[in-house]
C-alpha cells in the first residue's frame, strides 16, 4: 500500500474525524437550544437519513472514483463534452472559508482548557464576563491562540496522509469518544438528565419556523462534512475494492451519535445546575464551565477533559478542512505540499484575524457587513448557503451526469442491485428536490 493511501480503517477514523468536531460539540447543542430542541433535532436526523447519506455515499464515490483532487476527480469522472463540470471541484475552497472563523473558536477552546486548570468562574455573571471580554476586547489573547490552533493544524497536515492525518486521528479520536462517553454516563446519573432527553427527543411542531429548518438542513450538512469536497478528498486516498457504503454509514453513524451524545450529556449538566439552555454560541464556553465549577475538583477534571476532547474534534475536523486546498494545489499547481500548507494557513490565519476582530468592541464596526460581524456572515454564508449548493452540485453531478454504469461499477460488489437503485433514486428525485427546496426557503422564495 502506497504511503500516501489510508488503510480502511484509518479512512473510518479519517472521515469521521472530519465529521465529529465542533459542529457535533459546539454548535449542535447550542443550536438546538436556540432552535426549538425537539423540532430542530427531528429536521436534522431527518436530514441526515434521508439526503446526508446518500450524498455522503456520491461524495466518497466521485474521491474514490476519481482517485485524484476534488477537481481531477470530477473531471475524470465528467463524459468528454461535459468536462466544465470540473470547476465543481473548487467546492474545496469553501474550506478556507470555513477555516476563517473555525480556527478561531479552536483558539478559544485551547485558552479554555488552560482556564480550566487555572479557574472556573463559580456564577453565570462571572462566566458571561469572562468569555464576553475575551471575545469582545482580547484581540491579542484571541490571535495568539489562533495563531497556536493554526500551527498545531500546520504541523499535522505537513506530515501528509498516513504519517499525519491518518495517525493523527488515530489517536485522538479514540480519545475523544472515550471522554463524551464517561462524561455522558456520569450525566446519566444526574436527574437533569430526564430533562435533557425530554429536551431532545419531544418535538414541539409549533416551533418549526421556516428558519429552524434552514439551520438545521444546513447544520445537517456542516456536520457531515458534506458539500466542500473534504471526505471526497480523503476518498482518493482509500486502498483499492473498499466497500465506501459501509464506510459511509460508519461515518454518519459516529457523527450522529457522538453529536446526540454531547448534547444529552451538555444538557443534563445544564438542566441540573439550572442553566439556561439557549444561550447560543457561548453555551459551552459560559454555561458550562459555572456547572463544572459547582461539581468541585471533579468538575475541574471534567472541564479540562471536556475542552480537550473538543480541542481534538476541532484539530480533526480543521486538517480535513485545508486539505482539498492542498491536494489541489500540489496536484495541479505542482506546489509541494510544505508551500500548498504553508500558503492555505496563511490565508485562514490572516481572514481569520479580521474575523475575530469582528466581534470586538474596538474594531467590529469595521468588520460588521449588513448588521452581521465578519464572523457571522461567514458561518451563515457556507454552512446555509454554499454546503448546500456543493451537495446539490454532487448530486446533479452523480445522479445525471456521470454515466449510470460508472457508478454502479464503484459499488457492485458490494451492495445489491435493489440497495443501488434505491440510493441511486434517492439522489435523483430526493436529495435534488430536498436541496433546492431548501435553498429556495433560504432565499425567501418559499416560505413556512
Ligand atoms: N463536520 C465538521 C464539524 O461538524 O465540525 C466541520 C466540517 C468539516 C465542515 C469538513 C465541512 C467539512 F468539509
Amino acid at each position: 500500500m502506497k504511503n500516501s493511501h489510508f488503510s480502511r480503517a484509518g479512512f473510518i477514523l479519517a472521515a469521521s474525524g472530519s465529521a465529529v468536531g465542533l459542529g457535533n460539540i459546539w454548535k449542535f447543542p447550542y443550536m438546538a437550544g436556540e432552535y426549538g430542541g425537539g423540532a430542530f433535532v427531528l429536521v436534522y436526523l431527518l436530514t441526515i437519513v434521508c439526503v446526508g447519506f446518500s450524498l455522503l455515499v456520491a461524495e466518497i464515490l466521485i474521491g474514490y472514483s476519481g482517485e485524484k483532487d476534488a477537481v481531477s476527480s470530477f473531471e475524470e469522472l465528467a463524459p468528454k463534452k461535459e468536462i466544465g463540470w470540473k470547476y465543481a471541484g473548487f467546492m474545496g475552497a469553501t474550506g478556507l472559508l470555513i477555516m476563517t472563523f473555525y480556527s478561531v473558536v479552536i483558539g478559544w477552546i485551547l485558552y479554555y482548557v488552560i482556564l480550566s486548570v487555572i479557574f472556573l468562574p463559580t456564577t453565570m455573571e462571572a462566566a458571561q464576563q469572562g468569555f464576553g471580554d475575551l471575545v469582545g476586547n482580547q484581540a491579542w489573547t484571541q490571535i495568539v491562540f489562533h495563531l497556536i490552533a493554526t500551527v498545531l493544524i500546520m504541523s499535522i497536515l505537513l506530515k501528509g496522509i498516513k504519517g499525519g492525518i491518518e495517525k493523527t486521528n488515530e489517536i485522538l479520536m479514540p480519545i475523544l469518544m472515550l471522554i463524551i462517553l464517561g462524561l455522558l454516563l456520569y450525566a446519566m446519573t444526574l436527574d437533569g438528565f430526564k430533562e435533557s432527553l425530554r429536551f431532545f427527543f419531544v418535538f414541539e411542531f409549533s416551533k418549526l419556523s421556516s428558519e429552524a429548518i434552514t439551520q438545521a438542513v444546513g447544520h445537517s450538512f456542516f456536520t457531515l462534512s458534506i458539500g466542500m469536497a473534504a471526505i471526497l478528498t480523503y476518498a482518493a486516498s482509500l486502498p483499492r475494492r473498499t466497500n465506501i457504503v459501509k464506510a459511509a454509514f460508519w461515518v454518519v453513524f459516529l457523527d450522529t451519535s457522538i453529536a446526540l451524545m454531547a448534547g444529552l450529556m451538555m444538557y443534563a449538566f445544564i438542566f441540573e445546575f439550572n442553566q439556561d439552555p439557549a444561550t447560543g454560541p457561548g453555551l459551552v464556553f459560559i454555561s458550562l464551565p459555572v456547572v463544572f465549577s459547582q461539581i468541585g475538583t471533579l468538575g475541574t477534571i471534567f472541564a479540562v477533559l471536556f475542552f480537550l476532547a473538543l480541542a481534538f474534534a476541532g484539530l480533526t475536523s480543521a486538517i480535513s478542512i485545508v486539505e482539498p486546498t492542498i491536494e489541489y494545489t500540489m496536484n495541479r499547481l505542482e506546489w509541494s505540499r510544505l508551500k500548498s500548507t504553508l500558503i492555505a494557513s496563511a490565508i485562514f490565519f490572516i481572514v481569520g484575524v479580521f474575523t475575530l476582530l469582528s466581534y470586538t468592541a474596538e474594531y467590529g464596526a469595521i468588520f460588521t457587513f449588513g448588521g452581521l460581524p465578519l464572523f457571522d456572515l461567514l458561518d451563515k454564508l457556507t454552512t446555509n448557503v454554499l454546503l448546500p449548493l456543493g451537495g446539490l452540485t454532487v448530486a446533479i453531478f452523480v445522479g445525471f451526469v456521470v454515466r449510470k454504469e460508472r457508478v454502479y461499477a464503484s459499488m457492485s460488489e458490494f451492495v445489491s442491485k435493489g440497495f443501488f437503485e434505491a440510493w441511486y433514486f434517492n439522489i435523483r428525485f430526493i436529495a435534488i428536490p430536498a436541496l433546492v427546496f431548501t435553498l429556495l426557503n433560504l432565499v425567501g422564495i418559499i416560505k413556512i
